[in-house]
């Protein structure tokens, strides 16, 4: 099997800066090496250009840089639809949770019914208008399914919205009073800390694959790096405490693996300046190779 590796140097739609640094730490931490390991071979790794045109329009919108978002999502959106059409495993690095945006536009040009398992504390479900931040990663998914006024009808490339009954979130714990009003209101399966606790996180995944498995051609992970406890994922911009520890992350993607279905992945919002010894960077690798098929016998 073929990888494609898509560093996304983002950062500006994060909460504080530093996920921009995210991609070149997860290197340095020794992803190519694992990836080597595993007998796999990386087909081509790219570098997404996340230098900005000064905003092109006068446009009033409570998202923060939400015209860089643009650009990057567009780049974003053509590198991984590239990625799939030359038969290659998407594995995108950020950057703050908002380049999601163009992994799934591109993810939809080429998948024709996406399934989503969302690792993440947050949901990122606001909207321009509902976010209490203005900061778009938090909103990726809303934008994905469509619900705010930037979506993919403005990415040149991507695919049909994003379909909620697809999508299902594992490890959240802030959500937003908006947030929760949509997670009901489209009834999107949520597995939040409190189901964990009560299932066990195997329980948890099975669930989650048949949801996601069924009627889908493909599934996308995407994983937050702070879905983790803070204690084992230090090097996030919005650390939440009560999160996954370091076997309940690992187990899960092993889950995953051993089904040969997931299609694609991203690993967002590692970033150095809140880390210590590249910690948060070591275990963004380890996971990545637990999804990408590594076992421990
Ligand atoms: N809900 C909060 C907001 O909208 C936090 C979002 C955090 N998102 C993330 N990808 N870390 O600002
Ligand atoms: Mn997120
Ligand atoms: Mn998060
Ligand atoms: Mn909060």
């Amino acid at each position: 099997r073929q990888v494609a590796i898509i560093k996304v140097p983002f950062g500006l739609a994060g909460a504080r800066g530093g996920a921009e640094l995210g991609p070149d730490e997860l290197i340095t931490a020794g992803l190519r090496r694992e990836i080597a390991r595993l007998g796999l071979t990386v087909q081509r790794e790219v570098r997404v250009d996340c230098t900005n045109m000064p905003a092109s329009s006068t446009e009033k919108s409570r998202g923060k840089y939400l015209s860089e978002v643009r650009q990057v999502s567009e780049r974003v959106c053509r590198e991984v639809s590239n990625a799939v059409t030359g038969g290659a495993f998407p594995l995108v690095l950020g950057g703050d949770h908002s380049i999601a945006i163009g992994t799934l536009a591109g993810l939809s040009a080429n998948y024709s019914k996406l399934g989503v398992i969302w690792f993440d504390a947050h949901a990122d479900l606001n909207t321009e208008e509902h976010s209490l931040s203005g900061n778009v990663h938090g909103m990726g998914l809303a934008v994905a399914m469509g619900h705010s006024s930037f979506n993919f009808s403005q990415i040149p490339g991507a695919g049909s919205f994003i379909d909620p009954s697809k999508v299902v979130y594992i490890g959240l714990r802030d959500l937003d009073d908006y947030e929760k009003l949509q997670i009901r209101t489209l009834g999107i399966k949520s597995y939040t800390m409190h189901d964990i606790d009560r299932l066990g996180i195997e329980q948890v995944i099975k669930q989650a694959l048949s949801i996601v498995g069924e009627g889908t051609d493909g599934i996308h992970i995407s994983f937050d790096m702070d879905c983790l406890d803070p204690r084992e994922a230090p090097g996030v911009g919005t650390p939440v405490p009560g999160g996954l520890n370091y076997r309940e992350a690992h187990f899960a993607l092993e889950l995953l693996a051993s089904t040969n279905r997931i299609t694609s992945m991203e690993l967002v919002e590692v970033n150095p300046l809140f880390d210590q010894n590249r910690h948060t960077a070591r275990l963004g690798v380890e996971l990545i190779a637990s999804l990408l098929g590594k076992r421990i016998l």
